[in-house]
């Protein structure tokens, strides 16, 4: 893993189609990676979503989030990942309606998903190397008014000043009255031994909302 920090970001979406699906999936469960069921506990305890409701999975990777959010009966789940491979196995394990192939935070984010969905969530993509800080304004833009933005990082990078610049991205878009934070947490991840990088440490969570009346 520690091959993505040398690699110009764009490259991401190569790196993990060099994964097999089935190795990423038994990684996550090495690492003990809990933040996708934080942002799962979240998303049913703060929002009143159904199983209409329009959901948009970014850095979506084999599906993992997809799958927890379709058991629990969401049914309009759609994906997106820069990896080509990744995308082919969302699809194919039958919990998203829609996954596509781009790199999030460079171009502008395709028309139809523009103002789209009920709620934006995205697990295991704040990282460097991986989404940049501008990917946030997309998961923003693609949100109806009233619309959820539910997801979690290392504490370590929700840092002012921080040079990912995730949380100083966050700040001028709750600035600009673009997004309320509702609530934020802490929780712990991770596994002893190892790289350092999966080590236990804390991970925080956030609930944000765009301003508006629910649609
Ligand atoms: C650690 S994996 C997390 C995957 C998945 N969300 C999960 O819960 O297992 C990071 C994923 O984010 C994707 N990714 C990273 N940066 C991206 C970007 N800028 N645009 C689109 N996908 C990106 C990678 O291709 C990879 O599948």
């Amino acid at each position: 893993m520690d091959r993505f920090r040398s690699m110009p970001a764009e490259n991401i979406g190569s790196f993990y189609d060099s994964m097999k699906p089935e190795v990423y999936d038994e990684m996550v469960r090495l690492i003990n990676a809990t933040e996708s069921e934080q942002i799962l506990a979240k998303i049913l305890e703060r929002t009143d979503l159904h199983a209409d409701s329009e959901i948009y999975d970014v850095g979506c990777g084999t599906g993992l989030m997809g799958r927890l959010l379709h058991e629990q009966g969401f049914q309009q789940i759609d994906g997106m990942d820069a990896s080509e491979q990744f995308v082919s196995e969302a699809m194919r394990r039958g919990h998203y309606r829609n996954c596509e192939s781009f790199y999030l935070g460079e171009k502008q984010l395709p028309k139809e998903r523009l103002g789209r969905y009920d709620l934006v969530t995205a697990h295991g993509v704040w990282v460097p190397n991986h989404m940049p800080a501008k990917a946030i304004i997309d998961c923003v833009d693609a949100l109806k008014e009233g619309g959820y933005f539910i997801t979690a990082m290392r504490s370590y990078l929700w840092e002012k000043g921080d040079s990912n610049g995730y949380r100083d991205m966050i700040d001028a878009v709750v600035e600009e009255g673009k997004l309320s934070i509702l609530e934020t947490g802490k929780f712990m991840r991770g596994v002893e031994g190892g790289n350092d990088m999966f080590a236990p440490q804390e991970s925080m969570y956030f609930v944000a909302r765009k301003p508006g009346p629910p649609q």
